[in-house]
Protein backbone atom coordinates (compact mmCIF):
# COMPACT_ATOMS: atom_id res chain seq x y z
CA UNK A 1 0.00 0.00 0.00
CA UNK A 2 1.44 3.58 -0.87
CA UNK A 3 0.82 5.35 2.40
CA UNK A 4 0.88 9.08 1.76
CA UNK A 5 2.83 11.71 3.85
CA UNK A 6 0.25 12.32 6.26
CA UNK A 7 1.19 16.11 6.99
CA UNK A 8 -0.17 17.13 3.63
CA UNK A 9 -3.58 16.54 5.12
CA UNK A 10 -3.03 19.39 7.84
CA UNK A 11 -2.72 21.91 4.93
CA UNK A 12 -5.36 24.63 4.76
CA UNK A 13 -7.39 25.12 1.51
CA UNK A 14 -4.98 25.26 -1.80
CA UNK A 15 -2.07 27.20 -2.10
CA UNK A 16 -3.31 31.06 -1.19
CA UNK A 17 -2.40 32.31 -5.22
CA UNK A 18 -4.16 29.52 -7.22
CA UNK A 19 -7.39 29.37 -4.73
CA UNK A 20 -7.39 33.23 -5.99
CA UNK A 21 -6.61 32.12 -9.67
CA UNK A 22 -9.84 29.78 -9.00
CA UNK A 23 -11.76 32.18 -7.92
CA UNK A 24 -11.13 34.70 -10.69
CA UNK A 25 -11.59 32.03 -13.39
CA UNK A 26 -15.06 31.49 -12.07
CA UNK A 27 -15.55 35.42 -12.06
CA UNK A 28 -14.19 35.75 -15.56
CA UNK A 29 -16.72 32.94 -16.83
CA UNK A 30 -19.80 34.70 -15.14
CA UNK A 31 -18.67 37.91 -16.34
CA UNK A 32 -16.84 37.58 -19.72
CA UNK A 33 -17.47 41.08 -20.59
CA UNK A 34 -15.25 42.62 -17.68
CA UNK A 35 -11.64 43.85 -18.69
CA UNK A 36 -9.39 42.41 -15.48
CA UNK A 37 -6.73 44.37 -14.09
CA UNK A 38 -4.43 41.85 -12.33
CA UNK A 39 -2.87 43.96 -9.41
CA UNK A 40 -2.59 40.29 -7.47
CA UNK A 41 -0.01 37.95 -7.50
CA UNK A 42 3.35 39.59 -7.68
CA UNK A 43 4.35 38.61 -11.53
CA UNK A 44 5.91 41.07 -13.78
CA UNK A 45 4.61 42.84 -16.88
CA UNK A 46 6.93 43.99 -18.69
CA UNK A 47 9.69 42.09 -20.82
CA UNK A 48 13.59 41.03 -19.97
CA UNK A 49 16.12 43.91 -20.25
CA UNK A 50 17.72 43.56 -23.50
CA UNK A 51 20.95 42.54 -22.43
CA UNK A 52 19.36 39.83 -20.88
CA UNK A 53 17.54 39.27 -24.46
CA UNK A 54 20.57 39.52 -26.07
CA UNK A 55 22.83 37.02 -24.24
CA UNK A 56 20.30 34.82 -24.28
CA UNK A 57 20.45 34.59 -28.09
CA UNK A 58 24.30 34.30 -28.13
CA UNK A 59 24.40 31.80 -25.50
CA UNK A 60 21.58 30.06 -27.43
CA UNK A 61 23.96 30.41 -31.13
CA UNK A 62 26.86 28.93 -28.56
CA UNK A 63 25.04 25.61 -27.60
CA UNK A 64 24.39 24.97 -31.73
CA UNK A 65 27.97 24.32 -32.16
CA UNK A 66 30.24 21.58 -31.57
CA UNK A 67 32.82 23.83 -29.75
CA UNK A 68 30.82 25.77 -27.73
CA UNK A 69 28.14 23.06 -26.81
CA UNK A 70 27.54 22.75 -23.14
CA UNK A 71 25.84 19.59 -21.40
CA UNK A 72 25.58 19.62 -17.62
CA UNK A 73 26.42 22.43 -15.70
CA UNK A 74 28.14 22.58 -12.18
CA UNK A 75 25.36 21.87 -9.54
CA UNK A 76 26.21 25.27 -7.77
CA UNK A 77 26.24 27.44 -10.81
CA UNK A 78 28.50 28.59 -13.15
CA UNK A 79 31.78 30.36 -12.17
CA UNK A 80 30.94 33.57 -14.58
CA UNK A 81 27.89 34.23 -12.85
CA UNK A 82 28.86 33.08 -8.91
CA UNK A 83 31.68 35.62 -9.23
CA UNK A 84 29.60 38.47 -11.05
CA UNK A 85 27.16 37.86 -8.00
CA UNK A 86 29.63 37.76 -5.18
CA UNK A 87 31.24 41.28 -6.46
CA UNK A 88 28.24 43.29 -7.05
CA UNK A 89 25.14 41.97 -4.90
CA UNK A 90 27.94 41.67 -1.55
CA UNK A 91 31.31 42.47 -1.57
CA UNK A 92 30.39 46.25 -2.91
CA UNK A 93 28.31 47.07 0.01
CA UNK A 94 31.30 45.52 2.17
CA UNK A 95 29.40 42.42 2.78
CA UNK A 96 32.29 39.43 2.72
CA UNK A 97 30.70 36.68 0.75
CA UNK A 98 32.87 34.97 -1.61
CA UNK A 99 31.74 33.24 -5.10
CA UNK A 100 31.70 29.55 -3.66
CA UNK A 101 29.29 30.82 -1.06
CA UNK A 102 26.72 30.88 -3.70
CA UNK A 103 24.35 28.12 -5.30
CA UNK A 104 22.77 29.25 -8.45
CA UNK A 105 19.33 28.14 -8.80
CA UNK A 106 15.60 28.19 -10.58
CA UNK A 107 13.92 30.37 -8.03
CA UNK A 108 14.00 31.30 -4.21
CA UNK A 109 10.39 29.68 -3.92
CA UNK A 110 11.68 25.97 -4.16
CA UNK A 111 14.98 27.09 -2.44
CA UNK A 112 12.98 28.53 0.31
CA UNK A 113 10.76 24.89 0.36
CA UNK A 114 14.01 23.17 0.28
CA UNK A 115 16.33 24.19 2.42
CA UNK A 116 14.32 22.53 5.40
CA UNK A 117 15.90 18.99 4.15
CA UNK A 118 18.46 20.29 6.36
CA UNK A 119 16.96 20.50 9.56
CA UNK A 120 16.15 18.16 11.96
CA UNK A 121 12.24 17.21 11.87
CA UNK A 122 11.44 18.63 15.89
CA UNK A 123 13.00 22.19 14.83
CA UNK A 124 10.94 25.16 16.10
CA UNK A 125 9.82 27.50 13.63
CA UNK A 126 9.55 31.12 14.15
CA UNK A 127 7.28 33.29 11.09
CA UNK A 128 6.14 36.47 10.78
CA UNK A 129 2.27 36.79 10.51
CA UNK A 130 1.46 38.03 8.09
CA UNK A 131 4.03 36.00 6.06
CA UNK A 132 4.87 34.74 2.17
CA UNK A 133 2.70 31.23 2.77
CA UNK A 134 5.50 29.18 1.56
CA UNK A 135 7.02 29.50 4.45
CA UNK A 136 4.26 28.01 6.93
CA UNK A 137 2.54 25.24 3.94
CA UNK A 138 6.62 23.88 2.95
CA UNK A 139 6.84 23.34 6.76
CA UNK A 140 3.53 21.78 7.35
CA UNK A 141 4.58 19.49 4.52
CA UNK A 142 7.51 18.81 6.42
CA UNK A 143 5.49 17.98 9.37
CA UNK A 144 6.74 20.67 11.68
CA UNK A 145 3.70 22.79 12.01
CA UNK A 146 2.07 20.18 14.17
CA UNK A 147 -2.39 20.57 13.93
CA UNK A 148 -4.05 23.41 12.63
CA UNK A 149 -6.20 24.93 15.31
CA UNK A 150 -9.21 26.85 14.03
CA UNK A 151 -6.66 29.81 13.09
CA UNK A 152 -3.07 29.20 13.72
CA UNK A 153 -0.93 26.21 14.01
CA UNK A 154 -0.18 24.30 17.17
CA UNK A 155 3.82 24.01 16.62
CA UNK A 156 4.91 27.27 14.65
CA UNK A 157 5.59 30.32 16.53
CA UNK A 158 4.11 33.59 14.71
CA UNK A 159 5.52 36.95 15.26
CA UNK A 160 2.81 39.55 14.94
CA UNK A 161 3.69 42.40 12.44
CA UNK A 162 1.01 44.94 12.78
CA UNK A 163 0.82 48.80 12.99
CA UNK A 164 1.84 48.76 16.28
CA UNK A 165 4.82 46.97 15.73
CA UNK A 166 5.66 48.91 12.90
CA UNK A 167 5.29 45.60 10.83
CA UNK A 168 8.09 44.55 11.98
CA UNK A 169 8.50 41.25 13.77
CA UNK A 170 9.42 41.32 17.39
CA UNK A 171 12.04 38.93 18.80
CA UNK A 172 9.42 35.97 20.46
CA UNK A 173 9.10 35.18 23.77
CA UNK A 174 10.13 31.38 23.29
CA UNK A 175 13.12 29.89 21.92
CA UNK A 176 12.99 29.06 18.45
CA UNK A 177 15.66 27.24 16.62
CA UNK A 178 14.43 28.82 12.58
CA UNK A 179 13.71 32.38 11.92
CA UNK A 180 11.92 32.98 8.88
CA UNK A 181 12.91 37.08 7.69
CA UNK A 182 11.69 38.82 4.93
CA UNK A 183 12.92 42.32 3.69
CA UNK A 184 11.24 44.21 1.93
CA UNK A 185 8.42 42.07 3.13
CA UNK A 186 6.01 40.31 1.25
CA UNK A 187 2.69 41.07 1.71
CA UNK A 188 3.41 44.35 3.94
CA UNK A 189 6.09 45.94 2.15
CA UNK A 190 8.09 47.02 5.08
CA UNK A 191 11.15 47.13 5.67
CA UNK A 192 13.90 46.00 8.31
CA UNK A 193 16.38 48.28 9.39
CA UNK A 194 20.32 47.53 10.62
CA UNK A 195 19.14 48.03 14.03
CA UNK A 196 16.37 45.67 13.84
CA UNK A 197 18.26 43.25 11.64
CA UNK A 198 21.00 43.10 13.86
CA UNK A 199 19.16 42.69 17.01
CA UNK A 200 18.13 39.18 15.23
CA UNK A 201 20.99 38.15 14.12
CA UNK A 202 22.60 39.26 17.75
CA UNK A 203 19.36 36.84 19.11
CA UNK A 204 20.18 33.45 16.31
CA UNK A 205 23.70 33.65 17.81
CA UNK A 206 22.95 33.92 21.59
CA UNK A 207 20.46 30.80 20.81
CA UNK A 208 22.59 29.15 18.37
CA UNK A 209 19.29 29.69 15.86
CA UNK A 210 19.47 29.95 12.49
CA UNK A 211 17.76 33.07 10.06
CA UNK A 212 16.60 32.58 6.55
CA UNK A 213 16.73 35.74 5.24
CA UNK A 214 14.71 35.73 1.96
CA UNK A 215 15.71 39.41 0.28
CA UNK A 216 14.14 38.34 -3.39
CA UNK A 217 12.32 42.35 -3.46
CA UNK A 218 16.24 43.71 -2.37
CA UNK A 219 16.67 45.44 -6.22
CA UNK A 220 13.72 48.06 -5.04
CA UNK A 221 15.32 49.38 -2.10
CA UNK A 222 15.81 53.39 -2.57
CA UNK A 223 16.49 54.30 0.94
CA UNK A 224 20.18 54.60 1.36
CA UNK A 225 19.89 53.59 4.69
CA UNK A 226 18.86 49.96 4.52
CA UNK A 227 20.46 47.24 4.49
CA UNK A 228 20.08 45.14 1.46
CA UNK A 229 21.38 42.20 2.49
CA UNK A 230 21.60 40.57 6.25
CA UNK A 231 25.68 40.16 5.67
CA UNK A 232 26.32 43.72 5.58
CA UNK A 233 25.04 43.12 9.91
CA UNK A 234 27.90 41.79 12.02
CA UNK A 235 27.54 38.15 12.81
CA UNK A 236 24.74 37.19 10.28
CA UNK A 237 27.45 35.02 8.24
CA UNK A 238 27.52 33.31 10.99
CA UNK A 239 23.50 32.55 11.63
CA UNK A 240 21.87 33.38 8.32
CA UNK A 241 20.98 32.51 4.93
CA UNK A 242 20.22 34.21 2.09
CA UNK A 243 17.89 33.90 -0.59
CA UNK A 244 17.99 36.07 -3.76
CA UNK A 245 15.41 36.08 -7.01
CA UNK A 246 16.29 37.49 -10.55
CA UNK A 247 12.94 37.42 -11.14
CA UNK A 248 11.33 40.62 -9.66
CA UNK A 249 14.37 42.39 -9.90
CA UNK A 250 14.58 41.48 -13.91
CA UNK A 251 11.52 39.87 -15.12
CA UNK A 252 12.89 36.15 -14.45
CA UNK A 253 9.46 35.03 -13.44
CA UNK A 254 8.78 33.03 -16.71
CA UNK A 255 12.62 32.38 -17.30
CA UNK A 256 13.50 31.14 -13.54
CA UNK A 257 17.00 32.28 -11.97
CA UNK A 258 17.49 32.82 -8.47
CA UNK A 259 20.38 32.12 -5.74
CA UNK A 260 21.15 31.22 -2.20
CA UNK A 261 23.63 32.08 -0.43
CA UNK A 262 25.28 29.88 2.36
CA UNK A 263 28.27 31.27 4.04
CA UNK A 264 31.01 28.25 5.03
CA UNK A 265 30.95 30.18 8.41
CA UNK A 266 27.07 29.31 8.77
CA UNK A 267 26.54 26.21 11.50
CA UNK A 268 23.56 23.80 12.14
CA UNK A 269 24.31 21.32 14.96
CA UNK A 270 23.93 17.69 15.07
CA UNK A 271 22.69 16.00 18.06
CA UNK A 272 25.68 15.97 20.17
CA UNK A 273 25.45 19.88 19.94
CA UNK A 274 28.82 19.74 16.84
CA UNK A 275 28.60 22.25 14.79
CA UNK A 276 27.76 20.96 11.33
CA UNK A 277 28.31 22.81 8.32
CA UNK A 278 25.07 23.79 6.36
CA UNK A 279 27.48 25.09 3.36
CA UNK A 280 28.28 20.92 3.05
CA UNK A 281 24.94 19.97 3.52
CA UNK A 282 23.17 22.18 1.24
CA UNK A 283 26.00 21.42 -1.57
CA UNK A 284 25.60 18.03 -0.96
CA UNK A 285 21.96 17.83 -1.38
CA UNK A 286 21.99 19.77 -4.69
CA UNK A 287 24.96 17.89 -6.32
CA UNK A 288 22.58 14.93 -5.41
CA UNK A 289 18.92 16.41 -6.57
CA UNK A 290 19.57 19.03 -8.57
CA UNK A 291 21.20 19.46 -12.04
CA UNK A 292 21.53 23.34 -12.51
CA UNK A 293 20.24 26.33 -14.47
CA UNK A 294 20.49 25.97 -18.32
CA UNK A 295 23.34 27.85 -19.64
CA UNK A 296 21.49 30.22 -21.55
CA UNK A 297 19.62 31.78 -18.65
CA UNK A 298 22.85 31.78 -16.42
CA UNK A 299 24.11 33.84 -19.11
CA UNK A 300 21.13 36.27 -19.79
CA UNK A 301 21.45 36.62 -15.57
CA UNK A 302 25.47 37.43 -15.62
CA UNK A 303 24.45 39.98 -18.65
CA UNK A 304 22.31 41.59 -15.44
CA UNK A 305 25.93 42.83 -14.01
CA UNK A 306 27.22 44.24 -17.02
CA UNK A 307 26.93 48.48 -17.00
CA UNK A 308 23.59 48.26 -19.53
CA UNK A 309 22.46 45.50 -17.48
CA UNK A 310 22.33 47.44 -14.42
CA UNK A 311 20.74 50.85 -16.10
CA UNK A 312 18.17 48.34 -17.59
CA UNK A 313 17.05 46.72 -14.33
CA UNK A 314 16.98 50.06 -12.50
CA UNK A 315 14.60 51.08 -15.41
CA UNK A 316 12.34 48.42 -14.67
CA UNK A 317 12.24 48.37 -10.89
CA UNK A 318 11.72 52.74 -11.46
CA UNK A 319 8.64 51.99 -13.23
CA UNK A 320 7.41 49.14 -10.67
CA UNK A 321 8.18 51.82 -8.03
CA UNK A 322 6.22 54.38 -9.52
CA UNK A 323 3.24 52.44 -9.75
CA UNK A 324 3.40 51.82 -6.19
CA UNK A 325 3.93 55.47 -5.13
CA UNK A 326 0.62 56.24 -7.86
CA UNK A 327 -1.18 52.69 -6.05
CA UNK A 328 -0.18 54.00 -2.28
CA UNK A 329 -1.40 57.65 -2.84
CA UNK A 330 -4.45 56.62 -4.20
CA UNK A 331 -5.56 54.65 -1.13
CA UNK A 332 -4.45 57.22 1.20
CA UNK A 333 -6.19 59.78 -0.21
CA UNK A 334 -9.48 57.89 -0.11
CA UNK A 335 -9.08 57.39 3.65
CA UNK A 336 -6.76 53.99 3.81
CA UNK A 337 -3.93 54.03 6.14
CA UNK A 338 -0.52 52.39 3.98
CA UNK A 339 2.61 50.61 4.37
CA UNK A 340 4.92 49.97 1.82
CA UNK A 341 4.88 51.08 -1.51
CA UNK A 342 8.23 53.23 -1.01
CA UNK A 343 11.42 50.69 -1.21
CA UNK A 344 9.22 47.64 -2.15
CA UNK A 345 6.28 46.96 -5.31
CA UNK A 346 4.05 45.78 -2.83
CA UNK A 347 1.50 48.15 -0.97
CA UNK A 348 -0.68 46.28 2.24
CA UNK A 349 -3.59 48.76 2.71
CA UNK A 350 -5.80 48.63 5.78
CA UNK A 351 -9.50 48.51 5.22
CA UNK A 352 -10.75 47.84 8.20
CA UNK A 353 -12.98 45.23 6.57
CA UNK A 354 -12.89 41.47 5.79
CA UNK A 355 -10.09 40.66 3.70
CA UNK A 356 -11.95 37.75 1.55
CA UNK A 357 -15.10 40.66 0.77
CA UNK A 358 -13.14 43.21 0.64
CA UNK A 359 -11.07 41.04 -2.15
CA UNK A 360 -14.86 39.67 -3.63
CA UNK A 361 -16.21 43.74 -3.64
CA UNK A 362 -13.22 45.58 -5.68
CA UNK A 363 -13.43 42.55 -8.38
CA UNK A 364 -17.46 42.39 -8.56
CA UNK A 365 -17.27 46.39 -9.15
CA UNK A 366 -14.30 47.16 -10.74
CA UNK A 367 -12.50 43.92 -12.11
CA UNK A 368 -9.72 44.96 -10.57
CA UNK A 369 -7.94 41.41 -8.59
CA UNK A 370 -5.84 42.29 -5.27
CA UNK A 371 -4.85 39.47 -2.72
CA UNK A 372 -6.84 39.28 0.38
CA UNK A 373 -4.62 40.08 3.71
CA UNK A 374 -6.35 37.35 5.62
CA UNK A 375 -4.59 34.61 2.97
CA UNK A 376 -1.34 35.40 4.47
CA UNK A 377 -2.07 35.00 8.27
CA UNK A 378 -4.08 36.14 11.14
CA UNK A 379 -2.83 39.26 11.70
CA UNK A 380 -3.62 39.92 7.37
CA UNK A 381 -7.16 40.77 8.26
CA UNK A 382 -8.45 43.69 7.50
CA UNK A 383 -5.83 44.71 5.00
CA UNK A 384 -5.05 43.70 1.39
CA UNK A 385 -2.06 43.44 -0.63
CA UNK A 386 -2.11 45.63 -3.87
CA UNK A 387 0.84 44.83 -6.59
CA UNK A 388 2.63 47.28 -8.17
CA UNK A 389 3.51 44.72 -11.16
CA UNK A 390 1.46 45.94 -14.32
CA UNK A 391 2.16 48.75 -16.90
CA UNK A 392 1.68 52.33 -15.95
CA UNK A 393 -1.40 52.24 -17.97
CA UNK A 394 -3.27 49.27 -16.59
CA UNK A 395 -1.91 50.42 -13.09
CA UNK A 396 -3.87 54.11 -13.77
CA UNK A 397 -6.89 52.41 -15.32
CA UNK A 398 -7.41 50.51 -11.84
CA UNK A 399 -7.01 53.25 -9.77
CA UNK A 400 -9.57 55.43 -12.01
CA UNK A 401 -12.14 52.65 -11.46
CA UNK A 402 -11.26 51.84 -7.69
CA UNK A 403 -11.25 55.96 -7.21
CA UNK A 404 -15.50 55.72 -8.64
CA UNK A 405 -16.11 53.30 -6.67
CA UNK A 406 -14.43 53.89 -3.21
CA UNK A 407 -14.98 58.27 -3.30
CA UNK A 408 -17.92 58.52 -1.15
C1 LIG B 1 3.58 36.96 -4.62
O1 LIG B 1 2.70 37.51 -5.26
O2 LIG B 1 3.59 36.93 -3.39
C2 LIG B 1 4.71 36.33 -5.35
O3 LIG B 1 4.62 36.55 -6.70
C3 LIG B 1 4.75 34.90 -5.13
C4 LIG B 1 6.07 34.33 -5.47
O4 LIG B 1 7.03 35.04 -5.76
O5 LIG B 1 6.14 33.12 -5.42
Amino acid sequence: MIRVNPHYAQLQTSYLFADIERRVRAFQQRRPEVDLIRLGIGDVTEPLPQACIEALHKAVDEMATASHFRGYGPEQGYDFLREAIALSDFQARGAQISADEVFVSDGAKCDVGNIQELFAADVRVAISDPVYPVYVDTNVMAGRSGAWLQNHYQNLVYLPCTAATGYAPQLPDKPVDVIYLCSPNNPTGATLTRAQLQQWVDYAAAHKALILFDAAYEAFIRDDALPHSIYEIPGAREVAIEFRSYSKTAGFTGLRCAYTVIPKTCMGWDGDGRPVSLHALWSRRQTTKFNGVSYPVQRAAKAIYSPAGQQQVRTLSDGYLANAQRIRDAFQALGHTCTGGDNSPYIWVHTGSDAWEFFDMLLEKTGVVCTPGAGFGRCGQGHVRISAFNSAAQVDAALQRIRAVLQT
